[in-house]
């Protein structure tokens, strides 16, 4: 058994999507919910698609947490401080948080083409608040469409991957590098989650208006960048 990601509000499409990629790569995926009957569903259904060999359950976020030492967290923005705080005891020592948060200003009633501004300068950054100082925090995902995530065919975009903690960075590189067609970027320190963020925003106002699925490539570098 590979080492377990637990995808923390993985019921939603960007954490099957996810969960549905790594677990046809040979990841062992704990789907995470408030609800762990929704959980068992959820993971029930990515297994199917993802083939019999495939190894995904599904618990309440609480015990996914103590499961892993491996998160992804797929929350809305909304919900992203309260289940941080609800979870902190369940973190354990040592474990990365891998956060996809985009703070939309949908989070508060206002346009999906608009982020919010974050005291903290980024949802990740805000989540590297919240979570025991032991645990590294790495922003990473945001840019890819969670629809063409569920879907079968190869995917046509980069993933930058920003962290204060080089080791967790590589890590989430090498996850992220598993999706089909993905490139995974290092995108330096977790204070430029602020700017990647950003671009989802930016994505989502193309999405509206060409109606399409919109992601990133980063061009001019040298090979070894995209390692
Ligand atoms: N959708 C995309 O294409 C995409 C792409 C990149 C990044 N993202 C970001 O990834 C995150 C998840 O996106 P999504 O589209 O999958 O979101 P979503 O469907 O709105 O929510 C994902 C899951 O989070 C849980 N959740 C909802 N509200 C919550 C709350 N207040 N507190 C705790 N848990 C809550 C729910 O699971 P349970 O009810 O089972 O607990 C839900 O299924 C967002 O921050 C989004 O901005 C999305």
């Amino acid at each position: 058994m590979t080492r377990p990601i637990a995808i923390l509000g993985g019921t939603g499409p960007a954490g099957t999507g996810l969960a549905l990629r790594w677990a046809r790569a040979g990841e062992t995926i704990i789907i995470g919910s408030r609800d762990s009957a929704r959980a068992q569903q959820t993971a029930a259904a990515i297994q199917q698609k993802a083939g019999p060999q495939s190894q995904v359950s599904g618990m309440e976020n609480s015990a996914a947490c103590a499961a892993a030492d491996i998160l992804m967290l797929t929350v809305p923005f909304e919900g992203q401080a309260t289940l941080l705080k609800q979870l902190k005891p369940s973190i354990t020592e040592g474990s990365i948080l891998i956060d996809a948060t985009v703070p939309l200003a949908a989070s508060l009633g206002g346009r999906a083409s608009r982020t919010l501004g974050i005291w903290q300068g980024s949802a990740a950054q805000q989540a590297a608040e919240l979570v025991p100082k032991e645990v590294s925090v790495v922003s990473a995902f945001h840019n890819v469409s969670a629809e063409l995530l569920n879907g079968d065919a190869p995917l046509d975009c980069d993933v930058i991957v920003c962290s204060d903690d080089p080791d967790a960075a590589q890590l989430t590189r090498e996850l992220a590098a598993k999706i089909p067609g993905v490139r995974a970027i290092d995108g330096g320190k977790l204070e430029n989650a602020r700017i990647v963020e950003q671009i989802t925003a930016l994505l989502i106002g193309f999405n509206i208006r060409h109606k399409g699925h919109a992601g990133i490539r980063i061009t001019g570098l040298p090979p070894q960048a995209y390692r």
